[in-house]
């Protein structure tokens, strides 16, 4: 009887592509499971992207009302309520907003504002190490616990543009608003007038869905190559990573807000 083949000595990801970058760097002491986005940030994140598809689309209508149905207006309040839509969403998405911005201070370490603002060494280079690898200049990108440097300052624009349409809607808003609301008009100058607020509201709103678009393909690029479970990990909270990062520093993974080498 002849015997079984042996075992391929080259593993492959699956699909035929190359093997993914951590368990390729990383496979003699394994990946372990380790919890790094809390619930705030996840539930930020997934709740502020339901509210911007609300938002930029019933914005997009008050914009231009590209549905006007026959008949008197009071009989059919389509631009009524898409507006009270509106406005109701972006009472969500303010606090939703301010909620993440207070839980920069607050939160658990991969949730805090030095994930934004690349303070240490190492994570200035891996701003360099990222764009290299954007740049077709290198195979491999760096590997993060947390958000790598170059898509943390991108949050960090990301952020305020939301700050910009929340402002540049409440100058909007306070002009036709009766009550305390009213004392928001000292905006208005601020941005050069009404149709100035609405023109930087609508195009910051394109800013926006283009980083969208990015966001999607390097999530899905940079998930599959790390081989870390980037995308699930918005999900679930957790990463999988490579073991000899907590080993080399005896910690536990519940040590979660001490900073790991990888993050220094
Ligand atoms: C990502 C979030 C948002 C998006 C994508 C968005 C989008 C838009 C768009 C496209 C318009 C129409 C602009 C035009 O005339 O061309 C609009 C109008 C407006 N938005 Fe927003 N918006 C957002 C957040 C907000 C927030 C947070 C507020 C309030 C704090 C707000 C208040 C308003 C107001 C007052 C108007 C003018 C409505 C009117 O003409 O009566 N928006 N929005
Ligand atoms: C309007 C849509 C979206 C916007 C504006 C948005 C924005 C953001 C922001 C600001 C962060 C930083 C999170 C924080 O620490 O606060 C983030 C992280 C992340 N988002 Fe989104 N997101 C959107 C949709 C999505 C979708 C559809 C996916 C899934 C494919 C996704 C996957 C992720 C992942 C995996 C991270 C962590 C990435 C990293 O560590 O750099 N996002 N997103």
């Amino acid at each position: 009887m002849t015997p079984p083949p042996p075992p391929p000595t080259v593993t492959t990801a699956e699909g035929g592509a190359r093997p993914q970058v951590a368990p390729k760097k990383f496979d003699v002491e394994g990946i372990e499971r380790v919890y790094v986005w809390d619930i705030v940030v996840r539930a930020t994140h997934w709740f502020t992207m339901i509210a911007i598809f609300i938002l930029a689309f019933t914005g997009i209508y008050i914009g231009d009302p590209f549905l006007i149905p026959a008949g008197a207006a009071e009989d059919q309040f389509v631009m009524a309520t898409t507006k009270v839509v509106h406005f109701y969403t972006a009472i969500a998405f303010t606090l939703l907003v301010v909620t993440r911005i207070v839980w920069m201070f607050v939160g658990s370490y991969y949730a805090r504002w030095h994930q934004f603002v690349p303070i240490g060494k190492r994570r200035r280079g891996d701003i360099w190490k990222m764009i290299k690898f954007y740049a077709l200049l290198s195979k491999d990108p760096p590997l993060n616990v947390g958000h790598n440097p170059l898509a943390g300052m991108t949050y960090l624009l990301v952020y305020s543009l939301y700050v910009l349409m929340i402002l540049t809607g409440l100058a909007m808003y306070s002009v036709s608003a009766s009550g305390y609301m009213e004392s928001l008009d000292f905006l208005v100058p601020v941005f050069g007038g009404l149709q100035t607020a609405r023109w930087i509201h609508h195009v910051a709103m394109w800013f926006i869905l283009g980083f969208f678009a990015h966001h999607i393909w390097s999530a899905m690029l940079v998930s599959r190559l790390e081989g870390m479970g980037l995308i699930d990990s918005m999900f679930s909270g957790y990463k999988f990573l490579p073991r000899r990062w907590r080993t080399r520093l005896q910690l536990s993974w519940r040590d979660r807000d001490k900073p790991y080498p990888e993050d220094e």
